[in-house]
């Protein structure tokens, strides 16, 4: 496992944000190249020579110290200084299938990176160079297994190790021997990553594993086309839910229907030999979710066409997006003449440690920087704004209400809450607003069954388990114990007013 190691010396977490998401034109040069050189912006520790982003300097140079590995590099996951989720995995295997498939010009310009959809904690507006916020890394190993995470990035890189075979054949020898040694962890060691990682997990919270081990033995399949990962899918197919689900639904969390598109593949090369039946199984999945997918599609389409608005799929997109719209601008930053200038991206919204050589402390960046009306000093070319919606507006936007947090619980509770916005957006007439909530344990006495109530909950919570009780949760399993003076936060997502959060009872 020693070498392992080093893989999963890629799954460092700390928390941060932004609130784009991230495209990829595979078309045009241009775009695709300022589409790479947002990954620049997102490297973390001491950067190469050749970098392009100026603006970008060394950052993250301890990570991993106080752990006794060496974790520096990598890439943040966007707007914000946390390395390598689930969805940045899942981005790079969906950036590979699209290189293998249709992207020669792609692999010519010999970049590869990740990308990711991030959210996290809203405490600190800094850049990367001024971090201050703890560094803690966690880590996958046979007591804490992550069969979901690990699964996913075998996948990503048995994918990326077809990218590559083309132009570096030893760099894609290497990607695939990672891939067997993190599939083989991953299938024999079985669990859920958020299981094992702390309350700081919030946000990457998968719904299982079963997904994550097909696909990745699929993607095994196809870059070594060793027939016992074959075997594996199909000795699984019902076990797993790969021939037993229907899903409506393929995400970063979800990888059925990927895992069910690239096996009818197979069958349709005319590999499936013994196979071949439990294949067939798994196309007609395929055959289900592309034809629901394209019935979708087609009301889609006739909705917006009825009411005059613009279907984006992937040949018109790119067009859409690089400035064929209403408003004639490019939703990607720093292409064009006309483009969002107030990405909410913590290193682009502050000067650049080039020009302003002072630190940026945690609450100086929310208040000199996060607000003001200004362009952001930093272009993040590449960046794709959130939206734009059906008036083709989109998110161009970091000042975001956040309220400031404000203890409440009854004196004599061992526990205190403290409550803050952390972001907000609007769907349609509904604002959303992602509260955040973090319990500290003021108490010497020992506590035990610590139980919470939460009321006026409509949305989606993070970081509690919920107990048999309606209402009522408890703090996860791997967490028991806050430690005195120390705390631990759990998040919800919902729109309208805020939930009632108080202490149940404990023991
Ligand atoms: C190929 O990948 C290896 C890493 O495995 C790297 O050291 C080498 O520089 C790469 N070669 C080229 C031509 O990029
Ligand atoms: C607070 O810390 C004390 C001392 O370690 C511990 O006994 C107690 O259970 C903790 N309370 C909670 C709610 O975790
Ligand atoms: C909050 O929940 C309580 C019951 O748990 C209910 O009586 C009350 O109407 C709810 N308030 C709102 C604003 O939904």
């Amino acid at each position: 496992m020693v070498n392992s190691r080093r893989v999963f010396a890629a799954f460092v977490l700390a928390l941060t944000i932004i609130d784009a998401a991230f495209g990829f034109n595979f078309n045009y040069g241009d775009a695709l190249d300022k589409s790479l050189l947002f990954f620049e912006a997102q490297r973390s520790g001491k950067l190469p020579g050749n970098q392009r982003v100026k603006w970008r300097g060394d950052s993250g140079l301890t990570d991993g110290y106080q752990q006794k590995v060496n974790l520096v590099g990598g890439y943040y996951d966007a707007g914000d200084h946390v390395k390598f989720g689930l969805p940045m995995a899942y981005s790079v295997t969906m950036l590979s299938w699209g290189a293998i498939e249709y992207g020669k010009s792609m692999m010519d310009l010999n970049q590869m990176g990740h990308v990711g959809d991030g959210d996290s904690d809203h405490y600190c507006w800094e850049r990367a160079e001024d971090m201050t916020t703890p560094r803690t890394a966690y880590k996958l190993d046979t007591e804490h297994p992550g069969s979901d995470l690990a699964g996913e990035t075998a996948a990503a890189m048995a994918a990326a190790s077809l990218a590559f075979r083309p132009y570096n054949s030893s760099y894609s020898d290497l990607l695939l021997v990672h891939a067997k040694q993190l599939f083989w962890f991953a299938d024999r060691f079985r669990g859920l990553f958020t299981d094992s990682i702390l309350c700081a997990k919030e946000f990457y919270t998968s719904s299982g594993y079963s997904d994550e081990l097909l696909w990745a033995a699929t993607w095994l399949y196809r870059a070594t086309k060793d027939e016992s990962y074959l075997k594996y899918v199909v000795d699984n197919a019902a076990t797993m839910g790969g021939t037993g689900w229907a899903v409506k639904e393929f995400s970063w969390d979800n990888k059925y229907a990927g895992v069910q598109i690239l096996l009818s593949k197979v069958l349709m090369d005319g590999n499936g030999g013994a196979y071949t039946a439990t294949l067939k199984q798994y196309q007609a999945k395929a055959d289900y979710f592309a034809s629901s997918a394209a019935f979708l599609l087609a009301v889609y389409s006739d909705y917006l066409s009825a009411a005059k608005s613009v279907l984006t799929c992937p040949d018109g997109n790119a067009d859409y997006i690089l400035g064929k719209n209403p408003k004639s601008m490019s939703y990607i930053v720093g292409y064009g003449q006309n483009y969002p200038i107030h990405v909410h991206h913590r290193g682009a919204s502050i000067a650049s440690i080039s020009t302003l050589h002072s630190v940026v402390g945690c609450v100086q960046g929310f208040d000199a920087w996060y607000h003001r009306p200004e362009a952001n000093p930093n272009i993040v070319h590449g960046g794709l704004v959130g939206g734009p919606d059906k008036n083709d507006n989109f998110d161009d936007d970091h000042p975001h209400p956040k309220t400031a947090a404000k203890p409440y619980e009854k004196p004599g509770m061992p526990v205190e809450f403290f409550h803050s916005i952390t972001d907000s957006w609007t769907v349609g007439r509904i604002a959303y607003y992602r509260h955040k909530v973090t319990i500290k344990n003021k108490s010497e006495k020992p506590i035990t069954d610590l139980k919470l109530a939460i009321e006026n909950l409509s949305g989606s919570l993070w970081g509690l388990s919920p107990t048999q009780n309606k209402n009522i949760y408890e703090l996860p399993e791997w967490i028991k114990v806050i430690k005195p003076g120390s705390e631990c936060s759990f998040v919800y997502v919902q729109g309208g007013p805020q939930a009632k959060v108080s202490v149940q009872s404990y023991h």
